[in-house]
């Protein structure tokens, strides 16, 4: 948690208790009541194990051996963590593949784990955990989330509490998010999981590390991409390296919230949508995070100018909030407590690129 008085009101409100909501998606009148949209249903009251290794991802307490049929896996284009670095793994019952049918949002089958362990300099501080409990997405309960706090030791973890998450975690400044918080991010897209996906798993990985390729040599796609629709997606060959980093940075750190299927998708923040679209990357004009930024203007919190302003990134309200650290203009909304300075960088090198 930041140290500093006014912000961390602004964010104490925005991550505990609170329901998260800014201007755009709370209901008339609403500054800090109840979420209607990401409360904790109890249908997974049933379901929370107490431990890390209670959910299957290791052998032992201390996570120093990963079960054999667990894979590990890093997409391309990663949240930025305020510098923590990360592991990523995912597991699928045997037998099960994933409903691809929509390349752009992929279903998984019921009983999928996924996780991810954040690490703040040397000390191992969460590992996150998410589960399907039941087939529809859309349902209530339908995924499970929940963290563990590594304790000291770093040999054993406990649940952290889904209601508040912890601040400053094992001694860092990191912060566990709360179970709401889980969801705002996550339920802005329909099938729940946003870092598998194809767009960020399309690249040739490290040694190790599941990519598209080797799940789709594996057969855990049920369509897979063919040469047809695939089985690759390039951006269009025009695309510049700093058009590719930029849109690969805002579809994975922006596009979660900001795409057609999320909640905070509205005339209010624009019809802005910064998540790529295996459909829409033929030119780079038809890229949604070009198209529906170069040409339209901010219309919430008085930052009513141009989003995007080819040639002047400081006269754009993208790049105003992503240096803003005040809820409810810092973008992304919440998740960090610094500013990302080579997110940022690569922004800037996008908006200040010749036309
Ligand atoms: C600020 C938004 C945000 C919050 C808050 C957040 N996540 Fe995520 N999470 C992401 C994004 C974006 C990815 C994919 C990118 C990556 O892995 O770097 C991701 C990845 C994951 C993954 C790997 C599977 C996937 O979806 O790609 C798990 C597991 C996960 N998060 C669990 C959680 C849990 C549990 C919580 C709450 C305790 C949580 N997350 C809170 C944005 C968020
Ligand atoms: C957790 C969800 C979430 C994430 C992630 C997120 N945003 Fe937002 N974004 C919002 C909300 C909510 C608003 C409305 C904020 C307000 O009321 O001022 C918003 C507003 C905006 C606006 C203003 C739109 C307008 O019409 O005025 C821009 C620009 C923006 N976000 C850019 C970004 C960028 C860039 C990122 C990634 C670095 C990002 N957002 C990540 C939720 C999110």
């Amino acid at each position: 948690m930041r140290s500093w008085g006014s912000v961390v009101i602004a964010l104490a409100l925005a991550a505990c208790g609170d329901d998260g909501k800014s201007v755009v998606d709370a209901p008339a009148g609403d500054s800090d009541g109840p979420c209607t949209t990401c409360v904790d249903t109890g249908v997974d009251a049933p379901f929370a194990p107490t431990t890390l290794a209670d959910t299957g991802l290791c052998a032992d307490a201390a996570c120093t051996t990963v079960q054999t049929d667990v894979r590990e896996y890093a997409p391309q284009y990663q949240l930025y963590a305020d510098g923590s670095t990360k592991r990523r793994w995912i597991w699928l019952p045997p037998g099960t593949t994933i409903d691809t049918t929509d390349m752009n949002h992929w279903k998984f089958p019921v009983g999928t784990k996924v996780w991810k362990e954040f690490t703040r300099g040397t000390v191992r501080v969460e590992t996150r955990f998410m589960t399907k409990l039941s087939s529809d997405d859309a349902a209530p309960g339908a995924w499970f989330y929940a963290s563990y706090e590594w304790n000291a030791a770093q040999n054993a973890t406990t649940l952290a509490s889904p209601q508040m998450g912890v601040p400053d975690a094992n001694g860092t400044q990191h912060d566990i998010p709360s179970r709401s918080n889980c969801r705002r991010c996550h339920e802005g897209v329909p099938g729940r999981v946003l870092g598998f996906q194809a767009i960020s798993l399309d690249f040739a990985a490290p040694a190790g590390q599941l990519d598209l390729a080797d799940a789709i040599a594996a057969n855990l796609l049920s369509a897979p991409p063919s040469p047809t629709n695939g089985p690759y997606f390039p951006f269009p060959a025009a695309a510049t390296v700093a058009d590719r980093t930029a849109f690969g940075y805002l579809h994975a750190n922006c596009g979660g919230c900001h795409n057609p299927q999320a909640p905070v998708y509205s005339a209010l923040t624009s019809n802005m949508s910064l998540r790529l679209d295996v459909t829409k990357l033929g030119t780079v004009a038809m890229i949604p995070a070009r198209a529906t930024t170069v040409g339209n203007n901010g219309t919430v919190s008085g930052m009513n100018g141009p989003i995007v302003a080819p040639g002047n990134p400081g006269g754009s309200v993208m790049i105003m909030r992503m240096n803003s650290l005040t809820f409810p203009t810092k973008m992304p909304e919440i998740g960090t407590e610094t500013t990302d300075p080579a997110g940022i960088a690569a922004i800037t090198a996008w908006i200040n690129q010749p036309p």
